[in-house]
């Protein structure tokens, strides 16, 4: 399978790298948390609450999701720069404790491999989306370098924040993506785990495709 998986948690600099190395190797790019933060988006636009499995799966049928050309489309609408609000990390991070949630959105992942290369992200890219998955990478930093990376996001779409309240929301995030019963964040067997701590960007796509064949 032409496919390298990349785990990790918040702010441990997947999307810029799985973005940087689909572009060299010419594979497709999948952003999974966008599926989920997409899903969030719209149970809010309803008005209804990220925590209430049942509101959340009685919407399910109603949401359409695409990931194209590197955006997000929430029924046929890119809705790329919405989901990227704070709020919608949370939120996203709530739908994604839900079954039915999670099948939906790992059967449309699995459709997105069409036999091309694909460089996925996201949280079980590797232990259950695609576990035969040639390539397996989880990324990771400090929590402190999260959250600045965090900040530098949140500035560039003009939102104020603190490092320490960064840190908070990163910390109760993490829990909750490693803690949930169904598909927790974890290291995937045969993964190569890379702190990130102390590398800038370039310096983690070389690494990545010093492993990988091309
Ligand atoms: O990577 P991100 O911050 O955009 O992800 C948002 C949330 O979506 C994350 O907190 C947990 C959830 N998620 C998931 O459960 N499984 C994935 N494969 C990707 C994201």
């Amino acid at each position: 399978m032409k496919i390298i998986t990349i785990d990790g948690p918040g702010g441990a600099g997947k999307s810029t790298v799985a973005k940087k190395l689909a572009l060299i190797l010419g594979y497709l790019y999948l952003d999974t948390g966008a599926m989920y933060r997409a899903v969030a988006l719209y149970v809010l636009l309803k008005g209804k609450s990220c925590k209430d499995e049942k509101a959340v799966t009685s919407l399910l049928c109603e949401i359409d999701i695409m990931h194209e050309n590197n955006k997000i489309y929430l029924n046929g609408k890119d809705v790329e720069s919405e989901i990227r609000d704070p709020e919608i990390s949370e939120a996203a991070s709530a739908v994604s404790t839900f079954y039915e949630v999670r099948k939906k959105m790992v059967e449309l992942q699995r459709r997105v491999f069409h036999g091309k290369g694909l460089v996925c992200e996201g949280r079980d890219m590797g232990s259950v989306v695609f576990p035969d998955a040639c390539y397996k990478f989880y990324l990771t930093a400090s929590i402190e370098e999260r959250a600045k990376r965090r900040l530098r996001d949140l500035e560039k779409m003009r939102v104020t924040a603190s490092i320490s309240e960064t840190i908070q929301k990163l910390d109760k995030r993490d829990r909750q993506d490693s803690e949930r019963a169904i598909s927790p964040l974890v290291v995937p067997e045969g993964a190569l785990v890379i702190d990130t701590t102390w590398m800038n960007v370039q310096e983690v796509t070389e690494k990545i495709l010093s492993c990988v064949d091309h």
